[in-house]
């Protein structure tokens, strides 16, 4: 398994280039099922994560072609087979994505059930929940989802009242409804950037949507959908993970083609620890002012500190002047970075949801193992200023949401490889 070697203490100064989200690309993948035109993706990153819908897509019988060159996914045909089968969901949870598209165009869908992840538990129930709400019988047999709309109807506009945030459980039920008879409307929903992106690309295809960007959304069911081609927004998990990696060795980075009111809080949290953005024609600068200060971040939904920017902001403040309480409300175990942090010298101690971070002044290199995708590249973050040698096991997680980043950090001056093994 390929390790990543860093040795500490290089300030990073440059351009990285951020890619399309992949928190965007896989909805917007999915949609591929709601039409039996094209629907091309364009600005689509190259990560395994992309790679496993490309597959549950074609195993499902679209035509799926991914051009990494030209960073394009085009999706083609009808689907022929509606299982979606546990090898793949086990592997990544968005793979529940294609449950609303395959109701809503052909009435019937088998899913397995995601199970727990390393990050918690993440059930699906308001998937479900919402669907029945639309009209969908739904079993759990053995381990899988058994929907089918009946009668060989399709799924009816409902008002669903979700009790949770929840950006998949939104993405599912704005995909289902865009076919659905009659009006949806999805109150509580989750306002991720992510969201409204595939809400404009439904747009493009011919769907009905309104209050795009709050957390209102009022669809109106069509008969058909038509293809289309959309640009997939910038990643703004990967560009903020650049904003900690550069702030932490002191450095300045431009991010090139993110905007910044895609970072939503982190934006202030980034600022009030003493890192400036501003905003460019080509991108967003991140640049260290002086010192790095404790502040303490919640997380939240957007456009509240992301829970997937919470690990990399705790080796940010690893370094930091001062303390940083950091708490995590939208999953219950994701902490795992802490142990790997402590080993490296930092000061942390979790309780519950809450960490305190204690700063200290150098973190020394160490081998330490990655659990998730985040917390794989906090360990990254926290190689980069610490003294010496960090050796970073069991990086698949990484592939599956940064593309080339050891090359792209080495780029901007950084001291890092990777380790076939
Ligand atoms: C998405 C992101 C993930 C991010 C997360 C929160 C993708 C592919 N993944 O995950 O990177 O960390 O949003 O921003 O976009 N919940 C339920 N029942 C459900 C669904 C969710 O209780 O049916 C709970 C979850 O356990 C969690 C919270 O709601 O506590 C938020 O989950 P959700 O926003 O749905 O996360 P994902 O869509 O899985």
């Amino acid at each position: 398994m390929d390790r990543i070697r860093i040795r500490g203490g290089r300030r990073l100064e440059g351009r990285i280039a951020i890619g399309g989200a992949k928190n965007a690309a896989l909805p917007l993948m999915a949609t591929g099922l709601l039409t039996h035109e094209a629907v091309v993706l364009t600005n689509a990153p190259a990560l395994s994560d992309i790679a496993t819908m490309g597959g549950l897509l074609a195993q499902h019988g679209l035509r799926v072609e991914h051009d990494t060159a030209s960073r394009r996914i085009s999706l083609d045909g009808a689907a022929t087979d509606f299982e979606a089968p546990y090898d793949l969901v086990r592997k990544m949870r968005a793979s529940v994505l294609v449950l609303g598209p395959l109701l809503a165009r052909y009435g019937q869908a088998r899913v397995s059930l995601p199970g727990g992840c390393a990050i918690g538990t993440r059930p699906v129930d308001l998937h479900l929940k919402g669907l029945e709400q639309m009209g969908a019988v739904i079993e759990l047999d053995a381990g899988y989802i058994n929907a089918r709309v009946p009668d060989g109807g399709r799924l009816k506009g409902a008002r669903i009242l979700f009790t949770q945030v929840a950006a998949g459980a939104t993405e599912n039920l704005l995909m289902a409804a865009t076919l659905a008879e009659g009006t949806t409307e999805l109150v509580n929903a989750a306002r991720e950037p992510e969201i409204s992106d595939l809400a404009h690309c439904l747009l493009s295809m011919g769907a009905r949507i309104e209050g795009i960007g709050t957390d209102r959304l009022v669809i109106e069911g069509v008969d058909s959908l038509h293809g289309t081609a959309h640009p997939i927004l910038p990643d703004r998990i990967e560009a903020g993970t650049f904003a900690c990696a550069g702030a932490i060795t002191g450095g300045e980075l431009l991010l090139e083609g993110m905007r910044l009111d895609l970072f939503g809080a982190c934006t202030r949290s980034l600022r009030e620890a003493g890192v400036e953005l501003l905003e460019e024609a080509d991108g967003v600068r991140a640049r260290r002012l002086n010192g790095l200060h404790g502040v303490d971040v919640m997380t939240e939904p957007f456009p509240g500190f992301a829970t997937d920017m919470q690990a990399q902001f705790m080796a940010l403040m690893a370094v930091a002047e001062g303390a940083s309480m950091i708490t995590e409300t939208i999953f219950e175990n994701r902490f795992m970075h802490v142990p790997e942090l402590t080993r490296m010298g930092a000061r942390i101690n979790a309780h519950g949801s809450s960490a305190i971070v204690r700063g200290v002044g150098k973190l020394s290199g160490a081998p330490v193992m990655a659990t998730d995708l985040r917390a794989s590249v906090s360990l990254i973050i926290a190689g980069l200023a610490a003294e010496g040698e960090t050796v970073v096991n069991r990086v698949y997680h990484l592939d599956r949401g940064y593309e080339r980043v050891e090359q792209k950090l080495a780029a901007a001056g950084a001291d890092i490889e990777r380790i076939a093994g």
